[in-house]
């Protein structure tokens, strides 16, 4: 069985008591933050910057995931990685020069990833491979928690391990393949069996009352 990593979004957390949602969804069992990042410029929404990642860093040291949904992305790369991220990713469409966008993240010690929106082609990939870490597949559009996955990303997603397969037994590199948008308790074997190794879930945790509950109900679908 691969390693499967639960990813909770905080964009579905009790903002007003951030700090306390984050550590209790690792205490309750996530191996990862997502963190998502709106403009309302690239996505029609609004979110956190920086310096909420920074207030964040200190209460964990799981990893921070954060999903930039902004256009310019370049300058906001250099202050997420002072501010703790681990993992940065952006949507192609969203920068001029996408290996150099890639190189960018790297140079400032972070882990790389491309995220493919739903009617992204994802061979836009293709000829960056070697930058990446992570591959974050979209389920639904990008911008609000809470919405219903697409199913077509299922088919999307043997594309992507597909390519990744290939590409790792080739080279040897690792890239984790992520799914994000409308992961629930009940569709998590399917979206696994499809490829996934890493799940976000925003509301399907933070708007149940028991995280570990929800988390180890995720992780026992995933065993099956
Ligand atoms: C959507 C965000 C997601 C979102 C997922 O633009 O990238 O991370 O929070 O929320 P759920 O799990 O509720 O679909
Ligand atoms: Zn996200």
């Amino acid at each position: 069985m691969p390693p499967f990593r639960i990813a909770p979004s905080i964009l579905s957390a009790n903002l007003a008591r951030l700090g306390e949602e984050v550590v209790n969804v690792v205490d309750a069992g996530a191996d990862i933050i997502h963190f998502d990042v709106m403009d309302n410029h690239y996505v029609p929404n609004l979110t956190f910057g920086p310096v909420v990642c920074e207030a964040i860093r200190p209460l964990t040291s799981a990893i921070i995931d954060v999903h930039l949904m902004v256009k310019p992305v370049d300058a906001l790369i250099p202050a997420f990685a002072k501010a703790g991220a681990n993992i940065i990713t952006f949507h192609p469409e969203s920068s001029e020069h996408i290996d150099r966008s890639l190189a960018l993240i790297r140079e400032h010690g972070c882990k790389a990833g491309l995220v493919f929106n739903p009617a992204t082609p994802l061979h836009l990939m293709d000829h960056v491979m070697d930058k990446l870490d992570m591959v974050l597949l979209m389920s639904v559009n990008p911008g609000f928690g809470g919405q219903k996955f697409i199913p077509e990303a299922l088919n999307k997603l043997r594309t992507a391990r597909h390519k990744i397969d290939e590409y790792t037994a080739k080279t040897g590199k690792e890239i984790w393949l992520e799914i994000d948008g409308g992961v629930k308790v009940d569709n998590i074997a399917e979206i696994a069996a499809a490829g996934a190794d890493t799940f976000v879930a925003g509301s399907a945790i933070y708007g149940t009352p028991d995280y570990k509950a929800t988390i180890d109900a995720m992780r026992a679908e995933l065993a099956k």
